[in-house]
């Protein structure tokens, strides 16, 4: 059936204006005024704005992970991200060295298939190239449309790369049209800090910050950067978290080179104090890269907000306290790294960004969905509001003030990040490919309804003629 949403304010990351939008078959199909409303449904948008469905560029679900598996997994994980404004999800896809790397790519679609309520994509894990790799990276990207690969810089012993490893993923991918995504943090010197820590007793949650320091992920990003221009490759950093990687980024930036930087929400309002919370709460906030001192966050803000970093993903690895975070009592190594954070992202962005100041509403856009988009081969199939896109798009009511809860978000972890946080703004309703996801505040959407999603090469923007003939082959 077609929809109408009306009386809404449509903002996209260019533009802010009154309009309806006319839906049919999954798309938009005109924006304009009076539209005929017989038998098409009408939505009431009124006071609120329209804006494009949220695109998650970084998310591990269902991810085995530091002797255990992120515990929310495409179900639950993509109904926390509708009812956060997200409609797509782009996950990371583990590899094994010496696998066949079609392997991999089937666990994750075992994974996701008939789970995902929203539509989804994979970057790819490189932890060797060699010529068996070589051979198999341009059907990742023909067959797969998979077109980001990531290499871990730390993590030592379980997903890090070295830099032959690096730099020979950097010159394949600008061969192959693919963006290279790094976590950088200098995984060597990780281990040494954390070694000498356990030796002298250092247990608690917080010496995963103190071992991990703000010059060992400004040093990887660096060294990823310029690795990147020697290449005359692409790189994308995630997760930045502190002005160290953050100047790098800029630095590299200044110099001409396509270098794109990540940061997350938890990154903008939480800091190293969370980690030396009581009994053993701090456990609630390891993630690597950890959070850093407060004073980097208006860091990211400015870098946001100048355009020095691009996006905004969760980092979505989430564990519950009880029974997963606890492994680590006594030896906060054996703390599984990541947090429960899909379902906040946009509304954190909103509230601490948009209300506050800080970034424009048109800005809000390209950050948590536009950007994206245009990175990672989908756009304008997704993260705009135009005649031709997908009907991808959230109903937003930008003056409620409501508090972030455990007890009312629909993650499946026992615990949430925010808790306790007041934010303005909240999802009302939110539309997949034209079908209702979130009505209203309630979950109508139909589990293993959401696509997997063929990208386009890095660089390249298809017509929509060419995008239906890369998702059907
Ligand atoms: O601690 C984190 N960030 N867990 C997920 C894996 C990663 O490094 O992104
Ligand atoms: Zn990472
Ligand atoms: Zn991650």
């Amino acid at each position: 059936m077609k929809k109408i949403i009306k009386n809404g304010v449509i903002v996209t990351a260019t533009d802010t204006y009154e309009a309806d939008l006319l839906i049919e078959n999954g798309k938009i199909a005109a924006i304009g005024t009076n539209f005929d409303t017989n038998g098409v449904e009408v939505v009431d948008a009124e006071g609120n704005y329209v804006f494009p469905g949220g695109i998650d560029p970084h998310t591990h679900l269902e991810m085995p992970f530091g002797g255990t598996v992120s515990k929310d997994d495409f179900e639950t994980g993509t109904i926390a991200a509708a009812f956060g404004g997200t409609t797509t999800v782009i996950d990371f896809c583990l590899t094994n060295k010496g696998e066949p790397l079609q392997n991999s790519i089937d666990t994750w679609h075992a994974k996701s298939k008939d789970k995902a309520v929203i539509d989804y994509s994979f970057h790819l894990m490189i932890g060797e190239i060699n010529e068996k790799v070589l051979k198999q990276l341009p059907e990742v990207i023909e067959k797969e449309g998979i077109t980001s690969f990531k290499v871990f810089m730390a993590y030592k012993n379980v997903f890090q790369a070295d830099d032959e490893t690096l730099f020979r993923t950097l010159v394949t991918a600008k061969e192959l049209g693919a963006l290279v995504m790094v976590h950088a943090e200098n995984g060597d010197v990780i281990e040494y800090l954390t070694e000498k820590a356990l030796k002298e007793g250092n247990t608690e949650p917080i010496y995963h910050a103190l071992t991990r320091p703000p010059e060992l992920e400004g040093e990887a990003t660096g060294r990823a950067a310029r690795l990147t221009g020697l290449a005359d490759s692409q790189l994308y950093v995630v997760h930045v978290s502190c002005s160290d990687a953050a100047e790098q980024i800029a630095q590299a930036r200044s110099k001409g080179l396509n270098v794109w930087g990540e940061t997350c929400p938890q990154y903008l309002v939480l800091d190293q104090s969370y980690l030396e919370r009581p009994n053993f709460e701090g456990a609630k906030y390891v993630w690597s890269p950890p959070l850093r001192e407060k004073w980097n966050q208006e860091i990211l803000w400015n870098a946001l907000k100048s355009g020095q970093l691009q996006t905004l993903g969760s980092d979505q690895c989430s564990f519950d306290f009880k029974g997963q975070k606890d492994l680590g009592k006594g030896n906060f190594t054996k703390i599984p790294n990541g947090g429960p954070i899909i379902e906040d992202r946009v509304s954190i962005l909103y509230s601490e960004g948009v209300n506050k100041g800080r970034i424009t509403l048109n800005q809000f856009v390209d950050i948590m969905s536009t950007r994206s988009a245009k990175l990672f081969g989908l756009y304008p199939q997704k993260g705009t509001i135009a005649v031709g896109s997908d009907a991808d798009i959230v109903i937003f009511n930008p003056n409620k003030e409501r508090v972030i809860s455990a007890e009312t978000h629909h993650m499946a972890v026992d615990y949430n990040a925010f808790e306790g946080m007041n934010v303005t703004g909240e999802v009302v309703s939110v539309f997949s490919r034209g079908d209702y996801v979130v009505k209203d505040k309630k979950f109508v959407g139909e589990i293993g309804k959401g696509k997997y999603l063929k990208r386009a090469k890095y660089g390249s923007e298809l017509s929509s003629k060419e995008r239906e003939t890369l998702q059907s082959s």
